[in-house]
């Protein structure tokens, strides 16, 4: 059976770092606040440049191409997760086709919050397996920070979010490293407990002066909620994947979370009883990038030298929905 595998993955954060002190200058936080809290100690941001999503996932899906030596006519289709959409129709991703200069080829949109990228390679994964696409990018990219509520109102979730782009290049394997399997879910009963509700088409107007003046079109969450859910799910999906590949906890070189907050990936590790070299980080440099964690995490564990070839890791996410996701793969 053919099996897939991510030929070559790259990132892109824009240049401008905001840190917790920054923030502290226009709301009522701390470095200390945030950093006890979530680990996060800067974020980066395209501030004014007027970038969306699109924009960071093409400079990474060049990085990626470049690295693998791919032409980018050899791309047939493309897969775009992001939460923070450049229009509301159409998605991203066919923002990204025109960008790229790629065939016209077909583009899916993913809009899993937290959980796209593992969503997206998912989807990727299988149309390789298909037989019928030889060269799939997978993006995760997301702006965040022209989002958030700056205000003190907004300090709970401002401070976590920052912006970025990965790429992954998805082909069919050449030996027998690649995806062993995906594990995904869903529970809509919490949708109200994390997201953006507006614009809506629910209502005559798409947003009303009402809505803006309750803020309601910034992301809201309720965190404690998240956070009990998120360090019973993580888990759960983790050993679900290992379960499935009959494998224990020893098999797995390194497991790469989605970063939402540093606690919750402590919290996680406590529960595996795994050892601290076990669970990647680097929350602290980029705050939570949402669709694009998992693979920015992934780049810098590569780079870091803390998965190898053929190392069997497992890249894992849990968000908005709520929805969470596994995928263990031999590198
Ligand atoms: N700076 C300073 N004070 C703040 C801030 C801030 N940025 N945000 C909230 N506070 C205040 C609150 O107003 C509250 O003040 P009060 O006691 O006077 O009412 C106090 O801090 C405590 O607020 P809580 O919301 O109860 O803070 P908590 O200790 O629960 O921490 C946090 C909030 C960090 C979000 C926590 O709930 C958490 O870790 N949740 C997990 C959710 C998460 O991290 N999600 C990431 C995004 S979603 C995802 O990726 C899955």
């Amino acid at each position: 059976m053919i099996k897939s595998y991510i030929k070559s993955i790259s990132f892109h954060v824009p240049e401008k770092v905001i840190t917790n002190d920054d923030l502290a200058q226009v709301m009522d936080t701390s470095d200390e606040w945030i950093k006890t809290r979530t680990g996060i100690e800067q974020r980066h941001s395209v501030g004014d440049q007027c970038l969306g999503p699109a924009d960071l996932g093409a400079i990474a899906a060049k990085k990626a191409l470049d690295k693998s030596n791919t032409n980018k006519e050899d791309i047939d289709f493309v897969i775009f997760a992001t939460s923070t959409p450049d229009y509301y129709v159409p998605g991203s991703g066919a923002l990204f086709q025109e960008k790229m200069g790629l065939n016209t080829i077909g583009v899916l949109d993913i809009r899993q919050g937290c959980s796209g990228f593992v969503y997206a390679l998912t989807v990727a994964d299988q149309f390789i397996k298909s037989g019928d696409y030889k060269n799939i990018l997978v993006i995760g990219a997301e702006v965040q920070t022209t989002q958030l509520d700056f205000d003190n109102e907004g300090r709970g979730t401002a401070v976590l979010f920052g912006d970025g782009a990965t790429a992954a290049l998805v082909c069919p394997s050449v030996d027998d490293s690649g995806i062993l399997s995906s594990h995904l879910h869903s529970q809509g009963k919490f949708v109200s407990e994390l997201g953006t509700e507006y614009p809506s088409s629910k209502y005559k107007d798409i947003i009303t002066v009402d809505n803006v003046k309750n803020r309601d079109h910034h992301i809201h969450m309720n965190g404690r909620e998240v956070f009990k859910h998120a360090v019973r799910r993580f888990p759960e999906v983790i050993l679900e994947g290992l379960t499935y590949n009959n494998l224990k906890l020893e098999d797995i070189a390194l497991i790469i979370p989605h970063q939402a907050n540093l606690r919750i990936t402590q919290a996680v590790q406590k529960k595996l009883d795994a050892p601290d070299n076990k669970i990647f980080s680097n929350i602290h440099k980029y705050g939570n990038t949402t669709a694009a964690s998992v693979g920015i995490a992934l780049c810098e564990a590569l780079e870091q030298k803390r998965v190898e070839r053929g190392d069997t890791i497992v890249l894992v996410a849990f968000g908005a929905g709520f929805q969470w996701g596994s995928i263990v793969l031999k590198w």
